[in-house]
């Protein structure tokens, strides 16, 4: 049996770990932010000495854009400084530890995917937050796996799904921008993919994103096509668009070391939109 730590369990990502690990073989220690505040180093230490966990997976997260531009303070004490109290735990108790991180620590003015061997650029307060927490686990842990994703939704999330559906049930036409691109992500397959990993000791960055790449006014067409919502739908630059927030325009990643050492393959981004949307249920 295999003790896993999942901290930020009630977020998208980490419920998804909930909802996919078998029970049989993971013990899930699920903390919150109710239960266990990450940049508590002390409650982190102790909770960490305590349980002894095998693998830490940190899905906490400031993950708003626009509040980590209007208290940077606390996104690094979130996204920076959790992640290196963790890390601090797993080296204490050579735990493996998998870092969420984010197509945000490049600087989105690529014309092609980005690597893991491409040089980070990030140009916000979340970006250089999340990159700071990369570098903490990777100065304080070896056993670690950094796992970059981008457009990510899930059950429970406030995602782009979620808030287009909502505009949709409100019947209100929607101007969404044609000039951001990515690779829709379903945290279900995300979570697959890191349960996967932490059974490895493949440790390094990896980008993990599902296969495909559109604008943010495809994926908005998507949705709305398998939602069966016919309702006027408007391509705009990124200012005019009624859902984005300024993002690096050009967010894709390549999953190229998952491609390149052929173990692991993500789903089409549009099969996985799928099966999200026939699963969905009013979260
Ligand atoms: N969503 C994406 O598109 C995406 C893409 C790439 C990477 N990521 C990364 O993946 C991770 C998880 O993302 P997500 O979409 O699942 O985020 P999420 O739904 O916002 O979940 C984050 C969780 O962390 C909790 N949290 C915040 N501050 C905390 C603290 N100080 N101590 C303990 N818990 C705290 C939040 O609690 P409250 O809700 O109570 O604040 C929330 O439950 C984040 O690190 C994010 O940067 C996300």
């Amino acid at each position: 049996m295999l003790k896993v730590w999942i901290a930020g369990a009630s977020g998208q990502i980490g419920r998804a770990l909930n909802d996919v690990l078998d029970p049989m073989q993971i013990e899930a220690l699920n903390t919150d932010l109710d239960e266990l505040d990450i940049t508590d180093t002390d409650e982190v230490i102790n909770f960490g000495t305590v349980n002894r966990p095998d693998v830490i997976i940190n899905c906490t997260g400031m993950t708003d854009t626009d509040e980590c531009e209007a208290n940077p303070e606390h996104a690094y004490r979130v996204n920076a400084l959790g992640a290196r109290n963790l890390s601090i735990v797993a080296r204490k108790c050579g735990s493996k530890i998998v870092q969420l991180s984010t197509d945000d620590v490049f600087d989105g003015q690529s014309k092609k995917p980005y690597t893991e061997f491409d040089d980070t650029n990030p140009l916000t307060v979340y970006g250089r937050s999340k990159r700071a927490g990369e570098n903490y686990v990777k100065e304080f842990t070896h056993k670690h796996f950094v796992i970059r994703s981008n457009w990510v939704y899930g059950h429970g999330g406030h995602n782009f799904v979620n808030r287009v559906l909502a505009a949709a049930e409100a019947g209100n036409g929607l101007s969404v921008a044609s000039d951001q691109f990515g690779s829709p992500t379903s945290a279900k397959d995300l979570a697959k993919m890191i349960l996967y990993l932490i059974s490895t000791n493949e440790y390094g960055t990896y980008h993990v994103t599902c296969r495909g790449v559109c604008s943010r006014y495809e994926f908005a067409q998507e949705i709305l096509k398998l939602a069966g919502k016919d309702i006027e739908l408007r391509a705009v630059p990124t200012e005019q668009s009624d859902l984005s927030a300024v993002r690096p325009p050009y967010a894709v990643l390549d999953n190229f070391i998952l491609r390149i050492i052929e173990v692991y393959d993500m789903p089409d981004w549009k099969e996985s939109l799928k099966e999200y949307m026939d699963e969905r249920t009013e979260d």
